[in-house]
């Protein structure tokens, strides 16, 4: 049975991978840093070993065993107020949590380390042409924070590692950004925020087809090469708040809020991410032969908002 390592699979992306994995019958081994959802893990029939990738520890012989490597930690990205400050210690971690990791790689060994970054990389990708991983954009928002990490993959390539770069653009799924920033204020008849002047367009891709690539890559994609994670139909953030209106059946108001007043609640980092096109292609994806279980937002929101509010009615059921 082929063992797959995998870094981040407590999170969002992660715990999806899980279920592909023992679904296409391989072994998933799982780092993570909480003792607690290692035995959550373990009861549930998932190895996993407790460690950071910022210290040493057992993880690393786990890491020079591994067949393959599907790299998804990072630190935190969500949920406080990005400054530059907070993205150079992001920054720092990120790159260190990569050079450690792939230091303790065998390059004998190992048949394909999947790294998985983010389409920041890119920069602002314009509206006119969908981009592919060819574009050579300028890292914008969290892309010059991890472009260092990056960049160091040459060295490791250039040492015989098998490394594939994915890139996801936007994941949408129940957790994460799509209930904080749209279901729920929808659900709840409040307000949409959204940057006045601004219509970045998004290129989606459901949660549970990132993890299905991320593994399909594993065996299809070519060392060395880079591949866009999107779905088929790039849209403006407007439209995808409509396909949620859809769903829930109403329509939201949206509250525009000026530039200078998005810097200060969420910072530069993220204003300058949430004001970028991401408007890209997943050509290459495809000609290796993915295919996707939700080949655009409009195959894929409907059942996102449905499970979120069954979630929802749940959780009001027991009165929390
Ligand atoms: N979510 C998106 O929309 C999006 C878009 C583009 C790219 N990405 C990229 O895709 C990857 C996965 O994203 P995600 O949203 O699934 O991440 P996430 O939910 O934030 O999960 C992060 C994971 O990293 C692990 N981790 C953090 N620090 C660690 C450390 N020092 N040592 C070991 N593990 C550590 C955490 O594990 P424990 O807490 O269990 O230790 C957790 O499982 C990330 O690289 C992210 O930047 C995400």
């Amino acid at each position: 049975m082929s063992k797959v390592f995998i870094t981040g699979g407590t999170g969002y992306v992660g715990s999806r991978l899980i279920h592909e994995v023992i679904k296409e019958g391989k072994e998933a081994i799982v780092l993570t840093r909480s003792a607690e959802k290692a035995r959550e893990l373990k009861a549930k029939g998932v190895e996993a070993i407790v460690g950071d990738l910022q210290s040493d520890g057992v993880w690393q012989a786990a890491a020079r065993q591994a067949e393959y490597i599907i790299h998804l930690a990072a630190p935190p990205t969500w949920g406080e107020k990005v400054t530059k400050k907070v993205a150079t210690t992001f920054g720092k971690g990120h790159y260190e949590m990569t050079v450690r990791l792939l230091n303790h790689v065998n390059p004998a060994t190992i048949k394909k380390i999947v790294y998985v970054a983010g389409t920041s990389f890119y920069g602002d990708t314009g509206s006119e042409v969908p981009r592919d991983s060819n574009y050579n954009g300028e890292p914008k928002g969290w892309g010059p924070y991890i472009a260092g990490s990056v960049h160091v993959l040459d060295r490791y390539l250039e040492r015989g590692l098998p490394i594939v770069t994915a890139f996801p653009a936007q994941i949408y799924g129940p957790d994460s950004w799509m209930p904080q920033l749209f279901i729920k204020p929808l659900y709840e008849k409040k307000p949409v925020y959204s940057l006045k002047g601004y219509e970045p367009y998004f290129s989606p891709i459901h949660v549970e087809d990132t993890a299905r690539a991320c593994l399909f890559l594993t065996e299809q994609g070519i060392a060395g090469e880079r591949y866009i994670l999107c779905d088929d139909m790039p849209m403006s953030s407007k439209a995808f708040k409509r396909l949620i209106e859809q769903e829930l059946q109403v329509t939201g108001k949206v509250r525009e809020i000026p530039r200078w007043l998005c810097q200060l609640i969420l910072g530069p980092v993220l204003t300058e991410y949430a004001t970028a096109h991401t408007y890209f292609t997943n050509q290459r994806l495809k000609e290796i032969g993915f295919q996707f279980r939700y080949p655009t937002a409009v195959d894929g929101v409907p059942g996102v908002v449905q499970q979120w509010v069954a979630n929802q009615a749940q959780t009001e059921g027991r009165g929390q």
